[in-house]
């Protein structure tokens, strides 16, 4: 792993331009100093800057002058852009007031002239891509001690030109010889004395045919952009390196916006071989021209890792085997090769240095490595981004991979149809990268058996079948962007600790997840169409019970979608009480308050005959709603009768016979309701009418009048007589003796009369009847004054 650190260091001095964009992300804090007037058609410097703006933009304007009124005044200035515009003169000495100056952006205007002055601050001083003639270098510039970058440019060198500032201690030198002309009278020479990196930029458009030495001390890095090759010059871009590689300091070299054939490109790798030089990246190739085969011998080389991104290919006709083979065999440990139109890559002859291959974005197909065994030591396989299509035979191109870690084929086009029977996956996989793919839920049924880190993000995974082979070791798993319906179950995965899958169809999640997955540090399940009903209550209480660094995105991204009156709704806030969730719990509430509803009818029925008050209540309100409407006054003077008789069929003999002729004898005025009552209306109205137009009701009880349910209701609605409520006006005559427990319970009214004794009895001596008859006629001691008219009453 030291190699690895070296090499992150070694992008850290290679990458220093980002270290400068951070002193600039540093300013951001001053950002509301910063004034951007970029791209605006500016030709000269506005004159009503805010005198406190330390970050000022004026890059890509048409600016062609800049005078010392024009930035004097803002004292506070630390960085000023001008690129891309049209100076053409400056003169250093009108920054004098810009003590903090520590950027200062000239590059691409037309700057052929400077007039020198120190501007002690300055650490960053771009004065690339003008129109210099020689390094605009003058003495001043050694005392910018600060100096950290410099960007310069010039269409001629000469050997000294950078002296006045050898002793200072750059990180990068930028020196555009775009215009560079070559000399005819041989070779010129330059000596930088002390930079880590140098990029030299060269004419984007015309061979290589710089012919110049230049030395550096203890370069670490060197880049070189826009080299044009043909068999031609080769050996001049051979030559012009030559002096440049030699220092051993030297172990990153960069080539941009490279074309060249393919036995020139050949030649300069069999050239940098024996070199120093660790890490070599090329980005942008073109291969023009031809492709074939080159001799190339692998000595011993430093080269750690050969990068290789977006190549162009110009050759059409070609033997792919000339053009892989020069790689398959290269002697070292990291070779990336991405962004190319390669469509495979051999397999190497001999057991093979590689530990690192990246060979994303290219059109590698399955067959790739297939029955290869000598890539022996391969640690890291990255197949992402190709056209690979079988997940079987990828499994199968691992079996001779013994040491390969991590395998990475993402964004291909990968199906697994399960048919071709166990998967045959090398057992040292602990990462592997499927996302992307189209698979299914076969892939369980195909994944090395001890992978700890499995991304299966955006597949067609529907859900994770149960039969499948444990996943022991499995800690990672990435499932987001499927189409899964549920969380998974650890069962399978007993150390499962990671578990990504949000973006799934996930509605009704089960609440044992929590349960069944123990090791579980991380889950991240927002972002589903989360069904609020009840059901999620369980999941949304066990997510409660768990910390919330356990649950990602908890709460934002969880949110209910259905049903819609709680759309967009968080589950946090989502509740529903416990009764309308329990179904068990309702049905028992609604069957208990169903049952004691029908035992109390039943009981009423039973006990108390409540329809038959029902009817009676209902017939009385009925009656009573129509008395209502006629005044009390008129009602009383209705009376028409003394008396309404009510008895049984069976004893209408004794009424007929003893009972209407002694009582008409003292001119007591009768109901009887075979001769009072008015046909067409109905029995019950009949009954309520001839009591309401009687004084008093006089019922004849014996065990026929228990038995007829006609004398009960007359029994009722005498009781509850419309004038005098109460057994008032009630007169009972016990006919014959009636047994207590004879009378039914629902005529309970008669009951209490009888148990009260307020009844007067039909004496079977004939010589107690005077004092019976009295005891009526008592009863109707109230002078009454009748109603004699009435139509309805036949007398
Ligand atoms: C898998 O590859 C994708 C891109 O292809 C990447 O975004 C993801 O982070 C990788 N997963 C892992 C676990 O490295």
């Amino acid at each position: 792993m030291t190699e690895d650190k070296e090499s992150v260091i070694r992008i850290f001095n290679f990458v220093y331009i980002l270290t400068l964009v951070g002193t600039i992300i540093q300013l951001s804090e001053e950002s509301k100093f910063a004034v951007d007037m970029s791209k605006i058609g500016l030709t000269r410097v506005p004159k009503d800057l805010p005198p406190e703006t330390k970050v000022l933009d004026m890059s890509q304007n048409n600016i062609s002058e800049l005078h010392i009124s024009d930035v004097s005044f803002l004292s506070g200035l630390k960085v000023l852009r001008l690129s891309h515009n049209r100076i053409w003169c400056l003169d250093f000495s009108i920054f004098k007031f810009n003590q903090d100056l520590e950027y200062l952006d000239l590059s691409h205007n037309q700057l052929q002239k400077i007039s020198c002055h120190p501007i002690m601050s300055l650490k960053h001083l771009d004065l690339s891509f003008n129109d210099f003639e020689v390094l605009p270098i003058c003495k001043e510039f050694g005392n910018l001690t600060q100096l950290d970058f410099l960007g310069l440019s010039a269409t001629k060198l000469q050997q000294l030109d950078l002296l006045p500032i050898a002793h200072l201690h750059l990180s990068y030198i930028l020196l555009d010889l775009e215009g560079y002309y070559v000399k005819e009278n041989g070779t010129e020479s330059l000596q930088i004395l002390n930079t880590k990196t140098l990029h030299l930029v060269f004419h984007p458009n015309s061979l290589f045919s710089v012919q110049v030495n230049i030395s550096v001390n203890s370069l670490g890095c060197l880049q070189l952009t826009n080299i044009k090759l043909n068999d031609d010059n080769c050996e001049v871009f051979i030559k012009f390196l030559l002096e440049l590689i030699r220092e051993p300091t030297l172990l990153n070299f960069t080539l941009n916006h490279v074309e060249t054939t393919w036995k020139c490109l050949v030649r300069v790798f069999q050239f940098l071989w024996p070199k120093p030089v660790e890490y070599l990246n090329i980005y942008n190739l073109t291969i023009v021209k031809s492709i074939d085969e080159e001799d190339f011998t692998y000595s011993e080389t430093a080269l750690k890792a050969l990068k290789i991104e977006h190549i162009t290919n110009r050759v059409f006709i070609f033997s792919q085997q000339a053009l892989y083979t020069v790689f398959s065999e290269m002697n070292i440990m990291m070779l990336t090769i991405s962004d190319t139109p390669f469509i495979h890559m051999v397999c190497p002859q001999a057991p093979s240095t590689f530990k690192f291959l990246n060979f994303t974005q290219n059109v590698f197909t399955d067959s790739i490595f297939q029955n290869c065994s000598t890539l022996v030591r391969l640690e890291i396989l990255i197949l992402q981004k190709n056209e690979l299509k079988d997940l079987f035979k990828i499994g199968f191109m691992t079996k001779n991979m013994p040491s390969l870690e991590i395998l990475d084929v993402s964004c291909n086009s990968l199906e697994y149809d399960g048919h071709d029977g166990n998967c045959p996956w090398v057992g040292s996989i602990v990462v592997l990268n499927l996302s992307s793919n189209i698979l299914t839920d076969s892939v369980f049924r195909c994944l090395p058996p001890r992978v700890k880190v499995l991304d299966l993000h955006n597949n067609r995974i529907r859900s994770i079948p149960k039969q499948i082979m444990k996943l022991e070791s499995l800690q990672e798993l990435n499932l987001a962007f499927n189409s899964l319906t549920d969380l998974p179950g650890c069962g399978t995965f007993s150390r499962l600790s990671v578990l990504i899958i949000d973006y799934n169809s996930i509605s009704n999640p089960s609440a044992d997840f929590s349960q069944s997955c123990q090791n579980i540090r991380s889950i991240k399940a927002g972002n589903n169409p989360f069904q609020c009903t009840c059901e999620l209550r369980e999941f949304i209480r066990s997510i409660g019970q768990v910390s919330s660094d356990v649950v990602e995105g908890w709460p934002d991204s969880y949110k209910c979608d259905y049903p819609e009156s709680y759309k967009g709704t968080q589950l946090k806030d989502f509740h529903v009480s416990q009764l309308s969730c329990n179904t068990a719990l309702l049905i028992v509430t609604i069957v208990v308050t169903v049952l004691v509803l029908a035992v109390t009818v039943t009981i009423l029925c039973i006990y108390l005959d409540l329809p038959w008050y029902l009817r009676m209540v209902c017939q009385w309100t009925q009656t009573r709603r129509r008395a209502r409407n006629v005044p009390l006054e008129e009602l009383q003077r209705t009376l028409q009768f003394h008396a309404f008789i009510s008895y049984s069929e069976h004893d209408s003999a004794w009424v007929k016979n003893e009972l209407v002729p002694c009582l008409e004898k003292e001119d007591i005025r009768i109901c009887l309701h075979e001769r009072n009552f008015v046909a067409g209306k109905s029995i019950v109205e009949n009954i309520i009418n001839c009591i309401e137009k009687s004084y008093k009701s006089i019922f004849v009880l014996s065990p026929n009048f228990v038995q007829s349910e006609w004398c009960h209701y007359e029994l009722y609605f005498a009781h509850h007589n419309l004038f005098h409520e109460g057994s008032n006006n009630l007169i009972l005559i016990l006919l014959e003796p009636i047994p207590q427990n004879s009378i039914p319970s629902k005529y309970h009214k008669l009951r209490a009369l009888m148990t009260q004794r307020t009844y007067l009895e039909w004496p079977k001596e004939k010589s107690k009847r005077g004092l019976f008859w009295a005891n009526i006629r008592a009863a109707f001691n109230m002078k009454l004054a009748l109603v004699t008219e009435n139509n309805d009453v036949k007398t």
